[in-house]
């Protein structure tokens, strides 16, 4: 009885003197696993190295994992005969990439830390902060503290998920619908900053948008995506896509947004969108701070803390005891 007794105590008590329940905080290893954040840095800084890109699809998953009922490592759950999660579905089929990523960087904590304790949610907000910064954003405090769901919807992340063929209204909507202002939707949107886009998702803008989109700039992407097939040839999304940088909002006021719902956030007519793209294309200081700022914001979508939900063992699977 005195076991239990001791180990129900210490158990307890930190859990107890926590400041915050039921939110993120920026220490919440610290006791538990100090190791835990400089362990996926060191993880993430050496999958960017073997190729840069991979930051940019780290970041993208943390995006992808928040905007599908909250940012719950939901993402990340393989399909099996039983079990449909969120890998296949329009948003994410054959372009959301990095799970091999996360799993080195789940087997590094585990294997530094004395027990599962970092959840797979975590380790993406953990690993997008990491990749900006690698590519040369400002670094800000990630919160963490979540855990991770055992569920997924397909459903949802069809849904939920904006699309790169909506018009301004419906991406100021659909970032409303998750708690997030137009000011949240042109600075995230600077995150393609970073990365590629397939055929696929800007066909229509480069044969059908003459008015809005720089000649030579159309001709140059017609060359690598013809009017049908080659679906998954890339292009770049902005200038240096492997910097983070302010070219995007540059591209964006040249009519050189890769995606119709880039160019949206710039019509060139004074709105408030534009006025957001113009403040940040001539202010890098201001990009990447406020980018932190929105990036935390969006990062406390609907976590799962306390003791909901659980910390998988293996990212890709929920825990089976
Ligand atoms: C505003 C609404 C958004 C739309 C419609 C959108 C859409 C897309 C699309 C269609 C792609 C290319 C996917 C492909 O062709 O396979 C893409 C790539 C990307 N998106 Fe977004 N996105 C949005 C916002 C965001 C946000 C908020 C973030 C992160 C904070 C983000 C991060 C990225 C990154 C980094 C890539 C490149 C990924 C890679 O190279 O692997 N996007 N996005
Ligand atoms: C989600 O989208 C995919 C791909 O577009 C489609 O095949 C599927 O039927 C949709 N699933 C659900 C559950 O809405
Ligand atoms: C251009 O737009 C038309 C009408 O929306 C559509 O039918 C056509 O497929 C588009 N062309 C390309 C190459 O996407
Ligand atoms: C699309 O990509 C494939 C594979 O890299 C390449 O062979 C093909 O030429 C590309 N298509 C165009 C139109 O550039
Ligand atoms: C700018 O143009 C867009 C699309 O044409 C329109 O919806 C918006 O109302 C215009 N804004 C201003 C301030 O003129």
């Amino acid at each position: 009885m005195a076991t239990i007794y001791v180990f129900t105590y210490f158990a307890v008590l930190p859990i107890f003197f926590l400041p915050v329940i039921g939110q993120l905080s920026p220490d919440f290893y610290d006791a538990v696993c100090p190791q835990a954040l400089p362990t996926i840095k060191q993880t993430v800084e050496q999958a960017i190295a073997l190729e840069p890109r991979m930051g940019a699809s780290l970041v993208r998953l943390h995006f992808h994992d928040c905007f599908v009922n909250g940012c719950d490592g939901s993402i990340l759950l393989d399909d099996t005969s039983t079990f449909t999660g969120e890998k296949t579905a329009g948003p994410n089929k054959n372009s959301v990439r990095g799970f091999d990523v996360i799993d080195q960087i789940k087997d590094a904590v585990n294997d530094v830390c004395s027990e599962n304790v970092v959840s797979c949610a975590d380790i993406l907000a953990v690993a997008a902060r990491d990749s900006v910064v690698a590519l040369g954003g400002s670094s800000y405090d990630v919160l963490v503290g979540r855990r991770d769901s055992t569920t997924a919807s397909k459903d949802a992340a069809n849904t939920s998920i904006p699309s790169p063929f909506s018009d301004l209204s419906a991406l100021v909507s659909n970032f409303e619908s998750h708690g997030l202002a137009l000011e949240d939707l042109v600075v995230l949107s600077g995150a393609h900053t970073l990365g590629f886009a397939r055929c696929v998702s800007f066909r229509n803008r480069i044969y059908n948008e003459t008015s809005t989109i720089d000649g030579d700039y159309a001709a140059s992407l017609q060359a690598v995506c013809p009017p049908s097939g080659d679906d998954d040839n890339l292009s770049q999304l902005d200038d240096t896509p492997a910097s983070f940088d302010t070219a995007y909002y540059q591209d964006l006021m040249g009519s050189m947004g890769l995606l119709h719902s880039d160019q949206q956030l710039f019509m060139g007519n004074g709105s408030a969108a534009d006025e957001l793209v113009q403040n940040y294309g001539g202010d890098p200081d201001a990009f990447s701070a406020d980018f932190g700022a929105a990036m935390i914001k969006m990062g406390n979508i609907s976590p799962l803390t306390g003791s909901d939900g659980e910390i998988r063992k293996n990212c890709r699977v929920v825990n089976s005891d």
